[in-house]
């Protein structure tokens, strides 16, 4: 049976039918990218319900937010402890919690997703959500890698699909990359891009194509620094000063894929070599899937391409 947690028990209300400004955004998924979502979305205004498999992730995710904005708190309200208190008690009034989705979905005028990277589960998800939800609901996910149109084909709602790829952490990062399936309506991505505005970031259009704008471009450049590695052509700290010192690059390839997480790289790319077997540039790396093998997933499990004090 649907949570709702005791503490944000209120009922929101939902735009009418026609087109208009998001104000009800549904975030399922409520990890990293989740909750940061949740987050921004609540505290520029909107009423937000995040959904998660239980009610234990619910509550710490819950806990990550208000942590989070106690800190956006103590930078906008330097020295006034009430003014923060209730800074954060007010965002947090607009967060609801509830473990079913379908339910969610009944009144919201967006879902975003936000859950696992697996097509299946994103797909069946969707259907689920496309039964229950509004007609003029719209449906978004924030997938990196997997194509948007490939999940909306679960819907019967393709004209009000699209992707909001928001960057980790949502908080901080200030771009949305907005991405449109050949049956999105103009009217759908035009909700889309005002709603990304409206949560304070600058949006981009792309169309569906792997890996959008960003990691179209940031994963075969890790990955290519890699194969530099592999044929011995240079080293990875000498790879990374190169990036710069003379590319003025804020990090380096490797440092980044260690930020980033291995793992995820050789996700993203084992899709992708497995989709497109003919781009070379989509092609795995045998030094990469080594140091996943051996659980060097960069940065988070204390070495990757290089090794961190673990705190
Ligand atoms: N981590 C990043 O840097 C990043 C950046 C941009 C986009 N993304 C994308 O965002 C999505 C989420 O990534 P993340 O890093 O937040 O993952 P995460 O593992 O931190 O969080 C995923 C959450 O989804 C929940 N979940 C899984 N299946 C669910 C279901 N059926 N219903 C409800 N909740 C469910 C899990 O319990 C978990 O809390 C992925 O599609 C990923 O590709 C990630």
């Amino acid at each position: 049976m649907a949570h709702i947690s005791q503490v944000y028990c209120r009922k929101f209300s939902t735009s009418p039918a026609v087109a208009g400004a998001i104000k009800h955004v549904t975030v399922i998924g409520g990890g990293l990218m989740g909750s940061g979502i949740a987050q921004v979305a609540a505290a520029t205004g909107h009423n937000v319900v995040m959904v998660d498999q239980t009610d234990d992730i619910l509550s710490k995710s819950k806990a990550a937010i208000q942590k989070s904005l106690g800190r956006v708190a103590k930078k906008k309200f330097a020295d006034d402890g009430e003014r923060q208190s209730s800074f954060v008690a007010d965002v947090m009034g607009r967060i609801q919690l509830n473990t079913d989705p379908v339910d969610a979905a009944k009144s919201t005028d967006l879902v975003v997703e936000a859950i696992v990277e697996n097509l299946d589960v994103k797909k069946k998800l969707f259907s689920a959500l496309d039964e229950a939800a509004p007609q003029h609901t719209i449906f978004a996910s924030n997938t990196s890698s997997l194509p948007i149109r490939d999940i909306a084909e679960s819907t019967n709602r393709l004209d009000r699909f699209g992707g909001l790829h928001f960057f980790n952490p949502v908080p901080m990062m200030k771009l949305v990359e907005v991405v449109k399936i050949p049956e999105t309506s103009n009217e759908t991505f035009e909700r889309l891009v005002q709603l990304g505005k409206a949560m304070g970031k600058t949006t981009v259009d792309c169309k569906d194509t792997p890996g959008f704008i960003v990691n179209r471009l940031l994963v075969p450049y890790m990955m290519e620094a890699v194969r530099m590695l592999e044929r011995g052509d240079a080293s990875a700290r000498d790879i990374d000063t190169a990036m710069k010192l003379g590319a003025g690059y804020p990090m380096g390839p490797f440092e980044l894929a260690d930020y980033v997480g291995l793992d995820t790289t050789k996700f993203i790319i084992d899709g992708w070599s497995k989709k497109y077997p003919d781009v070379q540039i989509f092609q795995e790396s045998p030094y990469v899937n080594k140091l996943v093998a051996d659980g060097k997933l960069g940065k988070k499990t204390g070495e990757g391409f290089y090794k961190y004090d673990k705190k």
